[in-house]
């Protein structure tokens, strides 16, 4: 297959027009136009991709990697060394687009000092008209912009820059096109993330999402799977399926299939371990996947399921389509289909208009379900979204002091349920050497917790049971009991 694609790469042929052939075929150009820039800077140039966001971006940084592996960039983890620096936006949240200028002006300063660096930008911050303007008028220095739906173009785009010389823009509004099949590389050889949809169809009246990945499309199961199976033989044993609302996979597709269907079949595959997935959606969450998720032998003991805010009213505000009856109803489902679950959530204090005892009724969520952990966020306006428009927007300081209360209750609980596993053996898949202290090795629990233990670097990528013997929190330290599974 690789040699296929090789010669696909052939740039003395007509530009191919079908993809995943297309970009091949640009690989190879970009690969000739890099070939120039090292001969004229004598040395081998770098890349560096920097990722803001969710699990979504990370994994199509893999897949940006894996295009400037194949055009012959060597990675530079320094953004400050590379050569070429891509980075891949977030703008869920004003703070992620205030983070990127910052940023951009300390790189345009480094681009003065270094005659062969290119910078790109792609990503949700792309989808966004007046971010375009801005970073046309404000900073020239960039070289490369590109959005949301054409990041499989990435290989073309980039070849248009090097041969042109001149900046690159494209930005789709939308796509119902997905590209299988294109290079990609992954940051940790034993466990991957898996798109199993792309897009948002919800609106929930916050949220930008929907209209910076467009409307939702499943990829094809045939597809999924077959990716999965390359993963494992390649060494993967977990997957991480990643869409922004999982619960509704396949109501696009020609032949519709339930997401717990979906799982069924990975669950068939031989030599993976480990399914995980995430976003769901209480509003798709359907008692056919709890007792799919009850049945299971691979998929991990733990669920997402941003609840946003415990008050029905503000629920409605926000167009969620769940009430907190129903919400607290499916965890009461899902703890007793699979008792020892980790409950993670999502919660935004001060949406437009939530008073006080809006407030309480999210704290009021938040002790019933007792939460593993809980990613808590501030209420961001994002020009477009319904709720940018609704009178009664939230005072900070009212705001602030609503989410220090949030958190401490959060944190509280939280430590609590960590302590109840001290002292028990629980299964890890080893993923890293600890990062403050390096005599310690990292697993993850099928719960999703880490816990740190005395280890060899070998253990990574390995099954080991450890004993939890202290908890700090929201975290273990622990130590092996046995290492040859
Ligand atoms: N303000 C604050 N938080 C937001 N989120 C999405 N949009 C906004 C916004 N405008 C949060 C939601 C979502 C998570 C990924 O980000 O909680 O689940
Ligand atoms: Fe945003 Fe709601 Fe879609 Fe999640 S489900 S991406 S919060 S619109």
């Amino acid at each position: 297959m690789e040699n296929n694609r090789q010669n696909m790469a052939d740039i003395e042929r007509e530009i191919p027009v079908s993809e995943p052939e297309r970009q091949y075929y640009f690989i190879g150009r970009a690969k000739e136009a890099l070939r120039k820039m090292e001969e004229a800077a004598g040395r081998q140039l770098s890349f560096c991709v920097t990722t803001f966001g969710c699990q979504m971006n990370a994994r199509d940084s893999e897949k940006l990697t894996g295009i400037l592996e194949q055009i012959g960039y060597i990675e530079e983890p320094d953004e400050e060394e590379a050569d070429f620096v891509i980075y891949n936006t977030c703008t869920v949240r004003e703070n992620a687009n205030q983070r990127v200028y910052g940023r951009l002006g300390q790189l345009g300063r480094i681009k003065k000092k270094n005659p062969h660096m290119m910078i790109a930008l792609c990503g949700c911050m792309m989808q966004e008209p007046e971010v375009v303007e801005k970073l046309k008028k404000s900073y020239r220095f960039i070289d490369l912009i590109f959005g949301t739906h054409n990041i499989y173009k990435f290989a073309e785009l980039l070849a248009t820059r090097m041969e042109s010389g001149r900046m690159v823009i494209d930005i789709w509004k939308d796509t119902d096109k997905i590209v299988e099949d294109l290079p990609s590389e992954r940051k940790y050889s034993f466990k991957s993330g898996v798109n199993i949809m792309f897009g948002c169809n919800n609106f929930c009246s916050y949220c930008i999402v929907p209209y910076v990945r467009g409307r939702e499309r499943s990829r094809e199961p045939r597809a999924i799977i077959r990716e999965i199976e390359r993963l494992v033989a390649d060494g993967v044993t977990e997957v991480m399926l990643l869409g922004q609302n999982v619960n509704s996979y396949g109501k696009t597709l020609e032949e519709p299939m339930t997401f717990a269907q979906l799982l069924q079949e990975i669950e068939k595959i031989d030599g993976l371990r480990r399914i995980r997935f995430m976003t769901s959606h209480p509003k798709d969450l359907s008692d056919e996947l709890i007792e799919v998720m009850g049945q299971s032998g691979k998929i991990c003991k733990h669920l997402h399921l941003p609840v946003q805010s415990g008050s029905t009213r503000i629920l409605d505000k926000m167009n969620r389509r769940y009430t907190k009856e129903h919400y607290l109803e499916l965890v009461r489902k899902i703890r007793k289909a699979v008792p020892d679950i980790s409950l993670t959530t999502d919660i935004i204090v001060g949406f437009p208009g939530e008073t006080e005892d809006d407030f309480q009724e999210t704290l009021d969520v938040v002790r019933q379900v007792r939460y593993d952990s809980a990613f808590t966020f501030i209420y961001s306006k994002r020009t477009g979204t319904p709720a940018a428009a609704m009178e009664d927007q939230v005072p900070e300081d009212v705001v602030k002091d609503r989410f220090n209360r949030l958190l401490d209750e959060v944190q509280k609980i939280s430590a609590e349920i960590c302590a109840v596993h001290e002292g028990s053996v629980q299964t890890v898949l080893v993923e890293m050497k600890n990062d403050h202290d390096h005599s310690l090795m990292t697993g993850r629990m099928s719960n999703n917790l880490l816990v740190h233990f005395p280890g060899e670097e070998s253990l990574i990528g390995k099954y080991v049971d450890v004993r939890l013997d202290e908890c700090r929190g929201f975290y273990y330290i622990g130590e092996i009991t046995e290492n040859n599974r």
